[in-house]
């Protein structure tokens, strides 16, 4: 299969969250199976396109953008390790800027910037000679090729047979705009704007909502989640547009691409280590205690449990709950917590405080950090992740490869990929939570500490973690299947 993909992130080029990490890894599995793959990325300013090996290649990609054409250089190479390809979007004035989306806030010219490179992977692939069987856009960035396609390209002999699937990762993020601004930017004339119109949405533009409504078929990446955005307010105002197309939209659970994250061949962990060798596990931990927090070696080795968190630091991951809770858990029940994260600034402060107050007991790194991630996970006894919601998370699925036990609430795709450790039948690999309550975090925490180090459970606990199989290629097959399903829904349309 020919598969264009659109996403505002990829992973190790431009990443702020799991979104970079699935959109390569699903790449990188679908090109080892044989297919062919162009993933297009904004080149922003942080990428460093020459020493990724990147080239600047001729013709640029002429845009349309209402009334008027703009340009961008592209700029081919491909993932690293991989067969699949990257082409990168290379326009200043849109992409040549610090961070991603813009901390805290936002750009506000965002929409504009994801309108460009929607309708830009559309003129690109033609520029390339690409014929895709499926344009694969992710999340409000990419959404709305699914309508240009739909209705500016299917008589682009290219495009006679492409299906357009969406992957919604986060619903909370919909791109609502001003429909003066987007609508004449897309060339949509003010007849479509009306009431209960795909382009309206409560007065605005909703670039997510048009995309769920026009692609061709729909995923969210856990089978909770999918129930959720359809059924509770984690749908953000969108259950209904889900609904209508509840035959369409499936969960895909994410897959972990273990040849990035596994403690045996972890090029940032000082000591590799397995299952059958869960001692370089603990060197591990002694190494981030001794090195980062400053701890004598002695100190160090004292087994004192270590709770670790790497996160945005957004209302999302449950940081609130954090705030009541985290002070009696250092005081009271005496672990250690090591936290690598950045975001919201109320929340970079408080465990900037934290880490001062409770020094060495708290360590934290605010800041984004690829190398302390890989440490911290595999140094940590339990990963918590309190969220108030959770489309899948990553960062569970790899602290259990780690044999790190994660502390979850059971929400979305953590309650998917977390179960319950049961000491009476020894199954299970965490620790759950259903309500939203400081309390329950607590307790739970409380409940999982109780294993620490208790055998025979400590060592099952680890073992059945570090068992589980979450890898990106029963999900990519997944998404191949979905293709399959909307190619058969283009062919029959066509017919
Ligand atoms: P989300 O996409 O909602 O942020 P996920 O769990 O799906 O949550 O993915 C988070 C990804 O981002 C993981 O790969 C995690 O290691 C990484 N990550 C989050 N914060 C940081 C940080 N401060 N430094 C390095 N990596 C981070
Ligand atoms: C989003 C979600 C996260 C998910 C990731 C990748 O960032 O918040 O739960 O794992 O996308 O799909």
């Amino acid at each position: 299969m020919n598969i264009l993909v659109g996403a505002a992130e990829l992973a190790p080029f431009a990443k702020v969250g799991g979104l970079a990490d699935v959109v390569a890894a699903l790449a990188r599995q679908w090109a080892a199976m044989g297919h062919r793959v162009l993933v297009v990325l904004p080149k922003y300013r942080m990428i460093d396109a020459s020493g990724w090996g990147f080239q600047p290649i001729e013709p640029s990609v002429a845009v349309p953008m209402g009334q008027t054409v703009e340009y961008a250089r592209l700029w081919l190479g491909t993932l690293p390790q991989s067969a699949a390809r990257v082409c990168l979007l290379d326009a200043p004035h849109y992409f040549d800027r610090e961070g991603i989306y813009g901390n805290p806030e936002g750009y506000p010219d965002n929409d504009r910037r994801y309108i460009f490179l929607s309708r830009a992977l559309l003129e690109l692939a033609q520029v390339l000679g690409f014929s895709p069987d499926i344009l694969h856009v992710h999340d409000y960035h990419t959404a709305v090729a699914a309508e240009l396609l739909r209705r500016f390209y299917r008589q682009t002999p290219q495009f006679y047979k492409t299906a357009s699937v969406l992957t919604v990762h986060n619903v909370a993020f919909q791109g609502i705009s001003d429909p003066a601004r987007v609508l004449p930017l897309l060339g949509i004339p003010w007849e479509e704007f009306y009431p209960g119109a795909l382009w309206e949405y409560y007065g605005a533009v909703n670039l997510l909502k048009v995309g769920i409504l026009t692609a061709d078929k729909l995923s969210t990446v856990s089978p909770s989640y999918a129930w959720e955005i359809r059924h509770t307010a984690l749908g953000e105002g969108l259950q209904g547009v889900f609904s209508v197309r509840g035959a369409d939209l499936v969960g895909i659970l994410n897959g972990v691409d273990y040849e990035e994250w596994s403690p045996e061949r972890d090029r940032y962990l000082p000591v590799p280590y397995s299952a059958e060798f869960l001692a370089g596990k603990e060197l591990n931990k002694q190494r981030l205690l001794t090195e980062w927090a400053g701890l004598p070696e002695a100190e160090a080795q004292a087994p004192v449990p270590l709770l670790g968190m790497v996160t945005r630091l957004t209302d999302q991951k449950g940081i609130d709950l954090l705030l009541h809770v985290l002070e009696p858990l250092v005081q009271r029940l005496a672990v250690r917590f090591a936290l690598l994260g950045s975001g919201a600034g109320p929340y970079e402060n408080f465990f900037r405080y934290l880490a001062s107050r409770y020094s060495p007991q708290v360590f934290v790194y605010i800041g984004y950090n690829e190398s302390l991630a890989h440490r911290i996970i595999a140094a940590a006894d339990f990963l918590l992740m309190p969220s108030r919601y959770e489309p899948c998370g990553l960062t569970q699925m790899y602290a259990l490869r780690y044999g790190t036990i994660p502390i979850v609430r059971a929400v979305g795709g953590l309650r998917d990929t977390v179960r319950d450790y049961d000491p009476i039948s020894g199954t299970g690999w965490g620790f759950c939570f259903a309500d939203y309550t400081p309390e329950a975090l607590f307790g739970t925490v409380q409940y999982a500490l109780s294993f620490y180090r208790a055998e025979p459970h400590w060592e099952r606990l680890r073992r059945n973690a570090m068992a589980c199989d979450f890898s990106i290629r029963r999900s990519a097959e997944q998404y191949l299947q979905l293709f399959e399903w909307a190619l058969e829904k283009v062919r029959a349309e066509r017919a």
